[in-house]
């Protein structure tokens, strides 16, 4: 009858107004382990039916992996959908027409690859590969012999012939870098970025001479994120790829006489990310609506905001001001900052600079979900 549907539309319309959008290292999850206040506030949510998706700088694993590993740590109700999660690298996929045989940096041995290939790269290569083929290449790796066997192609395959640079075939240029997660083995990713940047048309074992060096680097570089820390279980936060970014940039500027690297930068803070995410929170409230929660991914272009949004308010629930918490306010959604990761008391005192969240600092995910939910009177108490 009428009255029940009026009911209705009072406890769920309204619900879809707002929508969340969670940070996970430090917010949801501290290295392997849930945190628990986590598993009571996604499991609230997913009851009311309130659209939320993960936004997360980390990665290295396909979203439907990390989907399932996020669910099972937290021992969820209902599982989390690869359509509710963005990693840093998730938007690589719109690259895929314009590269074809790429170097994939950074990332679990056992996953990187597939992600890359998932996503549409027709050819990847990775360190791994390099070092089988040659292991001069970095004669410091730290890889396991039994390691380079399973996992670093045969240079047959990969077409590496470091030997013979120019013999054409045997060693096809590499036309694109693409930084999946943080190094696992930092000094010969670095050493083989260095070559690649510098190298004559992304042909390894050659050397590019520029008078003057140049800010353009022979091979383009991605890199996924930009986080300078982030949080695990070690008490204090950890460097994370925005170091070895400048790592990176710094030893390519002594190289090229001064001129800073050209490179393209995703992730949080950055508008590109935040597009990409919102048109994947849009899309899953329209799922919840529609009661069709299907498997079929969104694929949103690059730079592309969508044209409209739905919510009248979306909160980004972050512990690092520097990526959520700025990113957020710079994109015009609500932020929410806890005390569970890189952030700690004090630290607006020490940096007058660091990003303000617009809703509060809060102790846990709990407590700051419910703050939202409450000023919008959705909590009942
Ligand atoms: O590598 C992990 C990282 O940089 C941060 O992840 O979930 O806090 O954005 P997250
Ligand atoms: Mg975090």
């Amino acid at each position: 009858n009428n009255r029940f549907i009026f009911k209705r539309f009072l406890t769920t319309i309204p619900k879809k107004d707002i929508g969340f959008v969670f940070d996970i290292d430090g917010v949801l999850l501290k290295g392997s382990s849930g945190i628990p206040q986590a598993t009571t506030t996604l499991n609230y949510l997913s009851k009311h039916q309130i659209p939320f998706i993960l936004f997360t700088n980390g990665g290295g694993q396909k979203e439907s992996t990390r989907a399932n590993k996020v669910s099972k740590l937290l021992n969820l109700h209902k599982p989390i959908n690869q359509n509710q999660i963005v990693q840093s690298h998730t938007p690589f996929k719109t690259l895929v027409n314009k590269h074809r045989r790429v170097l994939v940096v950074g990332g679990p041995l056992d996953s990187s690859r597939d992600v890359a290939i998932q996503y549409g790269f027709k050819e990847v290569l990775r360190p791994v590969d390099l070092i089988k083929a040659n292991p001069h290449i970095w004669p410091f790796h730290r890889y396991t012999q039994e390691e380079v066997q399973t996992w670093g192609l045969d240079p047959k395959i990969s077409k590496v012939n470091v030997e013979s640079p120019n013999q054409g075939a045997a060693n096809e240029p590499i036309d694109l870098i693409l930084v999946f997660n943080d190094p696992r083995d930092m000094g010969s990713d670095f050493q083989i970025i260095q070559d690649l940047l510098n190298s004559q048309n992304g042909v390894l074992g050659t050397t590019r001479h520029i008078k003057g060096g140049s800010s353009k680097p022979s091979v383009p570089i991605v890199f996924s994120n930009n986080d300078f820390y982030w949080a695990n279980e070690y008490p204090q936060s950890r460097f994370g790829q925005g170091v070895f970014r400048i790592l990176v940039e710094s030893i390519y500027s002594k190289i090229n006489h001064g001129k800073q690297l050209e490179t393209l930068v995703l992730g949080k803070p950055f508008k590109i990310s935040y597009d990409y995410a919102h048109h994947l929170l849009i899309d899953w409230r329209q799922k919840l609506l529609n009661g069709k929660e299907d498997d079929k991914v969104l694929e949103p272009k690059l730079n592309d905001s969508p044209d409209v949004s739905p919510f009248k308010k979306v909160y980004m629930i972050g512990d690092n001001p520097e990526s959520d918490i700025l990113g957020a306010n710079s994109y015009g959604w609500e932020s929410i900052l806890l005390r569970t990761g890189v952030y700690k008391d004090g630290d607006f005192e020490k940096n007058d600079a660091l990003a303000r969240p617009s809703v509060g600092v809060f102790d846990n995910v709990q407590e700051g979900v419910f703050e939202a939910l409450s000023q919008n009177g959705l909590l009942k108490h």
